[in-house]
């Protein structure tokens, strides 16, 4: 496999071309951002321009994205795309040493050095669901948005279910109300819409509408278990977005399994979508926590190398996009 990624359109043209010519010199990064938008202190958009991704995206699949030739392979959601436009969209959470390193790197003008993808199995939007709630929760409200987008242009009732901790923190409101029959927000701290949890969003929507034949639910993996508890004794099929750790994205390394009921699989080929009322979520739980250590020390190896170079002012969030 080429370094740049399978199927990573022009870089990987780039990546043939360089080893044919031999010299490894003249590597460009391949992948311009064109725009980015700060949600928050820690969350932020990007927008690539990848034409060869953009037309082969669908909703529920994901890049393993390499920000520079030494750095990380990272996972990350097609939260949107724009056929059209040529480009593909990430939303990102900067929680350690390689996220925290692309929102100080990632900004417009600048280049990502590798994508994979789109990886995964499609979300299934069939046309036999009728009836939808859509839940997205913290970062799982972007990539939520593609599949509530295509319930909907498959003649699905699509309602919205989104949560933030608080009403500054809301994004994309416009966005979802554009394409969603009925919209709920709920907030942690009732700044916003329902004083609660998702949770009480999916009761509430519930309540209003018995004959929803599906829910797909998109957030941290307390917050997806939280929501299969509560569609379990109503019967109503429940989908979730994995997250577990993944190095290689495509099924080799074995280090994103996932038990869901009686069987082992592979998020990354697999999924990531599964039947969340199957998913072992305190496996999940416990996968996840497993390299704490070291991701501290290399977060801190992080932290101090940027002190040194005095990168920190570069990092202040961008405001309202380019
Ligand atoms: C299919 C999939 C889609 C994802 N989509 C998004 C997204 O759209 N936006 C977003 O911000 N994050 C997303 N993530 C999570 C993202 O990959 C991790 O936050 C990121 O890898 C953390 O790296 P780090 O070095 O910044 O933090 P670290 O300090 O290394 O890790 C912080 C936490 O992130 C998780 N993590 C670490 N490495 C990986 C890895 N290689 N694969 C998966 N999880 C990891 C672990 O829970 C870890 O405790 C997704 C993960 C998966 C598996
Ligand atoms: S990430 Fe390696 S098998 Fe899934």
């Amino acid at each position: 496999m080429s370094d740049r990624g399978v199927a990573s359109g022009r870089g990987e043209d780039l990546s043939v071309a360089n080893r044919q010519n031999g010299s490894g010199k003249g590597v460009t990064a391949s992948f311009p951002i064109l725009t980015r938008t700060d949600f928050s202190k820690s969350t932020f958009l990007i927008e690539i321009e990848h034409p060869v991704m953009a037309k082969a995206a669908k909703p529920g699949q994901f890049v393993i994205v390499m920000l520079h030739d030494l750095g990380e392979r990272i996972p990350l959601t097609i939260a949107d795309f724009d056929r059209e436009k040529g480009t593909i969209t990430l939303v990102v959470q900067a929680v350690g040493k390689s996220t925290r390193e692309m929102q100080l790197l990632c900004r417009p003008g600048r280049e990502i050095y590798a994508m994979l993808g789109p990886l995964g199995i499609p979300s299934d939007i069939s046309s036999k669901t009728k009836k939808v709630i859509c839940v997205g929760g913290g970062l799982g409200i972007a990539p939520i948005y593609p599949q509530a987008r295509a319930f909907k242009e498959a003649g699905a009732h699509v309602i919205g279910v989104l949560g933030f901790r608080s009403s500054n923190l809301m994004f994309w409101e416009e966005k979802f109300r554009a394409i969603c029959d009925d919209f709920i927000i709920c907030t942690d701290d009732g700044s916003a819409g329902i004083h609660g949890l998702v949770t009480q969003g999916i009761e509430a929507a519930i309540r209003e509408n018995p004959d929803v034949d599906e829910v797909v639910a998109i957030g941290p993996p307390v917050m997806m278990r939280a929501c299969t508890e509560t569609t379990r004794p109503y019967g109503i099929k429940t989908m979730v977005s994995l997250n577990p750790i993944m190095v290689d994205g495509t099924g080799m390394c074995g280090g994103c399994r996932v038990k869901v009921g009686d069987a082992i699989k592979f998020a990354c080929v697999d999924g990531p979508d599964f039947d969340g009322h199957q998913v072992d979520f305190d496996d999940l739980f416990t996968r996840l926590q497993r390299y704490r250590p070291e991701e501290a020390a290399a977060m801190k190896r992080y932290s101090d190398s940027c002190r040194r170079l005095a990168l920190a002012p570069d990092a202040a969030p961008i405001e309202g996009g380019k």
